[in-house]
């Protein structure tokens, strides 16, 4: 009896230890191949493959830890009230697979319990486009210097106007190709820029107005996408196409000549679409401008839907010294919603996120959004060390920032109402724009500009370095000042003199 039971336990355990082990083919291989290999194979945009069970076992540990961390896959949205179609990110009972499985020292296991790699799409990801059109000639990108922007114009010569369901964009020289938005033209004028300039494309054009449309955008890390339903693009007849890139240079001289493919419809849409841009124009009219070590410089912006409206896609844009992109609806009940929480910017992943499914937003909910920049030495991203005064402006080393909302008219609303009540809310943020808020208060900035002013002249202007200065050694602009600064009469200036002065003059 006691025999039996030992074997038992014996058996009991032996099965269990069985049942727990993790191997590649049976458990991680699937995990990989469905979540990784997409990108991670060759041709795509993983720095290398991860197709085989050696590719794998070669860098369990980094992408143990690039899984635990959750920077791989790369998916930058925080779990919000609706689900993003598309959406990259493990669950928890995968990631510790992962880490399981290296930790117990990487069993391969079974060969027949292999899985066949997915049928990946080669080439063009949205199936084979109705037209493919690129830049007529290859622009050189030197190894370095500033970021390039440049436009080009392709003629599409369309006989009649078209529907456009998407643009996928495919880069050519990847490592330099930062991004690219599409436009169209049909008043002629970025032919002439580009007839005018002798270097292939030209430097830079409006994208709205008369004759010029929006088509859409590529960035980095961005997956295409066709728009939902039946939403397309108006494409006019005799259009030209306008590819508007963004270049950053490698280290490499490079040569791009990207191309993009155009998918059509002929089914006429039901609806028009438009876009909610908080804070407007990117945070041009917010006159953004990050004190050197600011750790959280945040601009806010609200907007309050006139109409019934139903979102399909969000988007966040910033720069390096991004932070955290966030946008709420605020329900007319109160309830409120999470639309996009991006709480780790990262600039090179700028994408397009697509609801699952249509989110109603009915007339009177109130629209957040929320950019915060980190200007610090302890942001890694920070491309100045030591940081410096950061205003806006469109190259990546000026800063920029919104959240974009894309939507469409609930059935018998006019869509006509959310872009003139739109408008005019764009109007009001250029002339009264809300101020930034700083992570310090506004005194302690003060204090430390003012510290840092005074220690200049200190430098520039202290001849016998006694920390002060005295009559004779200040600079010209404080002679007609200098008894007034010189509240104690002992004919020398000290530092906290100074500071009381600085203050006056700010006020
Ligand atoms: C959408 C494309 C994409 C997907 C999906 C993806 N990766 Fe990556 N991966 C990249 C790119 C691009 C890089 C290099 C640039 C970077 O680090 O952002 C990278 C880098 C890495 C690195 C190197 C990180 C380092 O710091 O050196 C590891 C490891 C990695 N990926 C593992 C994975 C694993 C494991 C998965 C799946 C669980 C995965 N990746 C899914 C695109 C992807």
């Amino acid at each position: 009896m006691r025999n039996f039971l030992l074997t038992a336990t014996l058996l009991i355990e032996l099965v269990c230890a069985e049942a727990k082990e993790i191997t590649f083919t049976q458990h991680v291989a699937p995990i990989i191949f469905q979540n990784c290999t997409s990108c991670h194979r060759p041709g795509e945009a993983g720095p290398f493959a991860l197709m085989s069970y050696n590719d794998v076992k070669k860098r369990g540990k980094l992408i143990q830890l690039v899984t635990e961390d959750r920077i791989m896959p790369p998916w930058h949205a925080q779990k919000s009230t609706f689900k993003f179609h598309g959406d990259r990110r493990l669950s928890e009972e995968q990631i510790s697979t992962i880490a399981e499985w290296v930790e117990s020292g990487m069993p391969e296991g079974d060969h027949d319990k292999l899985p066949s790699l997915p049928n990946f799409i080669n080439g063009w990801q949205l199936g084979k486009p109705d037209m493919v059109v690129g830049m007529s000639e290859p622009f050189p990108v030197p190894d370095e210097g500033r970021d390039i922007y440049r436009s080009f114009v392709i003629p599409l010569d369309l006989p009649e106007g078209k529907w456009l369901k998407a643009i996928e964009f495919r880069p050519d020289a990847r490592s330099v190709v930062h991004h690219c938005l599409f436009f169209y033209d049909t008043t002629g004028e970025a032919r002439r820029l580009d007839k005018s300039d002798p270097h292939p494309g030209f430097r830079r054009m409006r994208q709205q107005g008369r004759g010029i449309g929006p088509l859409g955008g590529w960035a980095v890390g961005g997956q295409p996408e066709k728009l939902p339903e039946d939403l397309a693009y108006y494409l006019p007849k005799e259009a030209d196409l306008v590819l508007s890139m963004h270049y950053h240079p490698s280290g490499k001289p490079e040569r791009d000549q990207s191309s993009v493919g155009l998918h059509f419809t002929d089914q006429k849409p039901s609806t028009s679409f438009t876009g909610v841009q908080l804070p407007p124009a990117f945070g041009a009219l917010n006159r953004i401008s990050i004190p050197a070590g600011e750790k959280a410089y945040t601009v806010t912006d609200e907007f309050t839907l006139p109409i019934d409206v139903e979102a399909f896609a969000v988007s966040a844009h910033a720069h390096y010294l991004g932070k955290q992109l966030r946008m709420t609806a605020t329900l007319p009940k109160g309830e409120i919603l999470d639309l996009l929480n991006i709480p780790d910017w990262d600039f090179s992943w700028q994408e397009q996120y697509q609801f699952e499914e249509f989110i109603k937003l009915p007339r009177g909910t109130k629209l957040a959004s929320t950019v915060v920049w980190d200007n610090s030495a302890e942001n890694p991203s920070n491309p100045n060390i030591p940081p410096r005064r950061v205003r806006w402006g469109p190259e990546s080393d000026d800063e920029m920032g919104s959240l974009t909302l894309l939507v469409r008219p609930a059935e018998g609303q006019n869509i006509g109402t959310l872009n003139s009540l739109y408008r005019l809310h764009v109007g009001q943020v250029a002339r009264n724009p809300k101020p930034a808020t700083l992570s310090k208060p506004v005194e302690e900035q003060f204090q430390e500009r003012g510290h840092l002013i005074v220690a200049g002249i200190l430098e520039r202007s202290d001849k016998n370095g006694n920390r002060k200065i005295d009559r004779g050694e200040e600079p010209i602009w404080l002679k007609r000042s200098f008894d007034r600064v010189d509240t104690n009469s002992d004919n020398a200036l000290d530092q906290e003199e100074m500071m009381t002065a600085l203050k006056r003059l700010r006020r």
